[in-house]
């Protein structure tokens, strides 16, 4: 069978050939709420009108267009008024796991089939919606608000929304089981460093370090899985970059937050409905370097725009941060590789990688664990190349330990940075760094005896 013939025989029922409904109403309720949010859009979301004259519009509007239909009891009709105010006014069955802080996230996979994510772990619901043409109401009714439209001919939708969540919804044809929506929700308590510490994502030492890094301008990227914690520990490490710092944060959809008074934020722009107009990250790059940054915050580095920002960094736009999805720091550096590739360049992979080490200083790993905690597992110095190779230097490496308890966690691992950066701008390491037991004569050889993964000259293997 041809996967179009198989597309179409699965093919759930669309609202233009809806199945035998729940409610008898359904088509009607479909109709009257999409021309009512249509109608209204961003005013939904407008914080000047107060919740009661808004409830005051939507019902107007939605009497209105009832009148206008024939052939409805009138207690159908007040129940029908009140069901499809709620839906547009609120987030339909799904509302209140919007309101609940500890979910971070909302999975709807299909009309009766609705998770939530607690504390990094996956909990199935009770939730359901009542039938397909509601979820795909509460859909709309969601994008709607950011001016944005799902239906079969814009079946995919990803967007940010105004109190910084990100939704994401799929619908039949492209998805087979109906239609698909997730919503990862803003973290309103913003989590920094000390919270990060107090959580166990890392040692207090490490959280010092990295400051100093910071403030030192090291060129950091962030490494880690899909929800491991990447963006979340941007924006904590920004935290530490000093007021007079004029900043760019460059961003798919923006999740970051910085609290400095001298941020600029961009926002790439994704490519219409005539699939024209797109701005990507790349372009937002190289005019950043026109808007005399101090430091360019790339949020997730994924295509070609990682040559703009290689180079950025190499011409003085020290202490630039981005993040990149890799399962250890040597991944980073080849996916990183990869992607200058991709932008078309006709350099040698040596030239390639020579530019990488130059431009980056310290890689940092962070790891989902199966508990759904997150936790730093690498922070990884990048030196310079030996050869074919870009030698790596872990300052801190995550140590399992049975007897710990949390199983394990990230220790120094007693060489000292290389990198000339701090001393550069005055800044003088931990006293813990100089005094560690392993420091001295032959920090590199003592190091090594204790972890069999470097070696004596730093280069580590094994990953
Ligand atoms: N340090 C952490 N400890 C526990 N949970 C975290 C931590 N950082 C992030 N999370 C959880 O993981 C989710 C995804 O985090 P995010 O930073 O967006 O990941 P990524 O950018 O790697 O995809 C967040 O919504 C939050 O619930
Ligand atoms: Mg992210």
């Amino acid at each position: 069978m041809e996967l179009r013939e198989r597309l179409q025989g699965q093919r759930t029922p669309t609202s233009n050939e809806p199945q035998a409904p729940l409610d008898g109403f359904a088509e009607l309720k479909d109709r009257v709420h999409l021309a009512v949010i249509s109608d209204l859009g961003p005013r939904l979301y407008n914080e000047s009108l107060s919740q009661q004259a808004l409830r005051d519009v939507v019902l107007a509007d939605i009497r209105n267009r009832l009148a206008q239909e024939r052939g409805i009891a009138i207690a159908d009709r007040d129940r029908l008024v009140q069901e499809i105010a709620d839906d547009t006014l609120g987030h339909g069955p799904i509302e209140p796991l919007l309101q609940d802080d500890d979910v971070s996230e909302v999975m709807v996979n299909g009309h009766a089939d609705v998770w939530v994510e607690r504390a990094g772990t996956l909990h199935k619901t009770a939730v359901r919606f009542s039938d397909e043409h509601h979820l795909r109401r509460i859909i709309n009714k969601i994008v709607a608000q950011v001016g944005r439209r799902v239906d079969e001919s814009s079946p995919l939708v990803d967007a940010r929304l105004p109190d910084g969540s990100r939704v994401n919804a799929v619908l039949p044809p492209l998805s087979l089981t109906g239609p698909l929506l997730t919503i990862r929700k803003f973290a309103k308590s913003r989590w920094d460093l000390n919270g990060l510490v107090a959580m166990g994502t890392m040692p207090a030492e490490a959280k010092e370090f990295l400051e100093l890094c910071i403030e030192a301008q090291l060129n950091i990227l962030i490494s880690g899985g899909t929800g491991s914690g990447k963006t979340t520990l941007l924006n904590a490490l920004s935290t530490a970059i000093p007021q007079s710092d004029r900043i760019i944060t460059i961003e798919d959809a923006a999740e970051l937050r910085l609290h400095q008074t001298h941020v600029l934020r961009l926002e790439a722009r994704p490519k219409n409905v005539e699939g024209q107009g797109e701005i990507p990250i790349r372009e937002l790059v190289r005019n950043s370097l026109r808007m005399r940054p101090d430091r360019i915050i790339v949020g997730e580095v994924r295509g070609s725009e990682a040559l703009d920002m290689l180079q950025a960094m190499n011409t003085g736009h020290d202490g630039s941060l981005s993040t990149c999805h890799a399962n250890a720091p040597r991944d980073a550096l080849s996916r990183l590789e990869s992607m200058v590739l991709m932008a078309g360049v006709d350099f040698p992979l040596r030239a390639v990688r020579q530019q990488v080490s130059r431009a980056l200083d310290l890689v940092v790993q962070i790891e989902r664990f199966s508990d759904g905690s997150r936790k730093l597992t690498c922070i990884t110095e990048v030196e310079r190349m030996e050869g074919e190779t870009v030698t790596l230097q872990d300052i801190f490496e995550y140590k399992f330990d049975r007897t710990h308890e949390h199983g394990g966690s990230l220790a120094y691992t007693g060489l000292r940075p290389s990198c000339n950066k701090f001393e550069r701008r005055g800044l003088t390491l931990p006293r813990w760094m100089d005094q560690h037991k392993f420091a001295g004569a032959a920090p590199m050889a003592a190091a090594a005896a204790r972890n069999p993964r470097i070696e004596a000259h730093g280069r580590r293997f094994g990953r």
